[in-house]
């Protein structure tokens, strides 16, 4: 029987790897699984209610458990956490196994959309020069991922489309 490679989407906080995923979910005929939604429903709070009452390093704990969990399981269509592909183990375990896609935007597009977002507690407290830094060095890390797609030019569909062609053909 064939198996069907978890599609993995990674890249920063607010790259669109949740909304292109669950487009590609519907295509695929995959279950879309959202790591951050995963977490938030396990510990029945919200990421931003989880980073203030149990800190980042309990939360990167629960992604590192969630994220493995749901990567070990075939057929999907995963958004990782901005930050689920900076832990070695996840990313090691991507790499092995997974197609991943990176969803590169211009820095500037990113920080427009994050900079103020209360939905990210990460974000909320970086100004715009500290999370150009983090996009720089996260984007070393991302640049490891199998495919990377620059998507400033494209529109939602033309995005799903090109990562369709690439997972029909890897
Ligand atoms: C984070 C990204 C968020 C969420 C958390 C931390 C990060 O996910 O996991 O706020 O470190 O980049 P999204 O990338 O889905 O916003």
């Amino acid at each position: 029987m064939k198996i069907n490679k978890n599609l993995v989407l990674v890249g920063m906080m607010g790259s669109g790897k949740s909304s292109i995923g669950k487009i590609l979910s519907k295509k695929l005929e995959f279950e879309f699984v959202d790591t951050d939604n995963k977490i938030e429903e396990l510990e029945k709070k919200t990421i931003s209610e989880i980073f203030k009452k149990n800190g980042e390093k309990y939360f990167r704990n629960i992604e590192e458990v969630i994220s493995l969990k749901y990567l070990k399981l075939d057929g999907k269509v995963i958004a990782l956490g901005g930050g689920g592909y900076i832990n070695p183990s996840i990313r090691k375990y991507v790499l092995k196994n997974c197609i991943s896609i990176w969803l590169n935007w211009k820095n500037e597009t990113l920080i427009n959309r994050i900079k103020n977002s209360k939905k990210r507690p990460l974000a909320i407290k970086l100004g715009s020069s500290e999370l150009q830094k983090l996009i720089t060095i996260r984007s070393s890390m991302y640049n490891l991922s199998d495919y990377k797609i620059n998507c400033d030019k494209l529109d939602k569909k033309q995005i799903v489309e090109k990562i369709i062609n690439i997972y029909e053909n890897s």
